[in-house]
């Protein structure tokens, strides 16, 4: 906790210039940038069902080990532990840079006003969505964390449809879209990755690259939770079986079941 303390202040406890901020930074960049990549193999995992549910289905088999062993949603369990694990030091680090108090909210908004500087309106919106994926986000890693065995095409169709969970994606794709693009922006400028000669056409042009990757994500995704609403309507939005298993459904097809 000291350490957050002295890297907000910028100093230590004695009154020395710090480098821990820099190094806090350097922290959140890296998680950020392991987060952003996560989102994109994410986003492509999830939009499987746009091929077929079997095939959802057994991409998730794939990731819980069907390779070496019978698949065992324990895997799953682990690795959004770990994915929580960053998510949530990612956060903390955010935290620092928020105002903390109504008359810093203010000053911050006078000041976006009066310069119109589409950087700082970014800010603005990153720090917005960053706020609402911290409660969202969680969410959803704990349910992940908890209901691993519950992640197959019906599973996420029924939540989707039945248990109105497509508020919940709409909410949470939007901050999450809006927040990794300006992210991975924002990473870009900070460590002038992809600057070319002129600093400023190339920033003009990241912008551009960015606006497109997020619309392009954004649409991924809305088609995505279209095509679990369309399964779960077909379905009369049933409840799945218990112990509905991923790779007990791809079995269960193979019998005729
Ligand atoms: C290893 C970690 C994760 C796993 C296994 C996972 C799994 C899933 C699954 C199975 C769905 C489909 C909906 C459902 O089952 O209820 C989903 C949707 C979604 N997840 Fe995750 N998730 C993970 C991490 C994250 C993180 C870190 C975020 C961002 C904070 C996130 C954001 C979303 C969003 C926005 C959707 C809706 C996608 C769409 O509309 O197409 N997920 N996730």
């Amino acid at each position: 906790m000291s350490e957050l303390i002295e890297g907000f202040l910028g100093k230590s406890v004695e009154g020395k210039k710090s480098r821990l901020p820099a190094k806090l930074d350097y922290l959140q960049s890296a998680t950020g940038l392991f987060l952003g990549l996560f989102m994109w193999c994410h986003m492509i995992f999830v939009s499987t069902i746009l091929v077929s549910d079997k095939f959802f289905n057994q991409v998730v088999d794939f990731l819980e080990g069907s390779m070496f062993f019978e698949p065992k949603p324990i895997v799953t369990s682990v690795i959004v532990t770990l994915v929580f694990a960053i998510f949530f030091i990612h956060a903390l680090l955010g935290m620092r840079k928020l105002p903390i108090n109504f008359r810093q909210w203010q000053a911050y908004k006078t000041h976006m006003g009066l310069i119109k500087h589409g950087d700082t309106t970014m800010w603005y919106i990153q720090a917005t969505t960053g706020f609402i994926m911290f409660f969202f986000g969680s969410a959803h890693l704990i349910m992940m964390i908890f209901k691993a065995d519950e992640i197959s095409a019906l599973h996420v169709a029924y939540r989707v449809v039945s248990q109105n969970m497509w508020i919940f994606y709409i909410i949470l794709l939007l901050a999450v879209e809006l927040h990794g693009g300006i992210g991975l922006y924002r990473l870009c400028v900070k460590w002038g990755w992809f600057e070319g000669e002129n600093a400023k056409e190339s920033r003009k042009k990241l912008a551009k690259v960015k606006w497109a990757l997020t619309a392009f994500w954004l649409a991924l995704g809305l088609i995505t939770l279209l095509a679990y609403a369309k399964l779960g309507l077909a379905n009369d939005g049933k409840p799945v079986p218990p112990k509905t298993h991923a790779s007990l459904i791809i079995k269960s097809d193979k019998v005729g079941m």
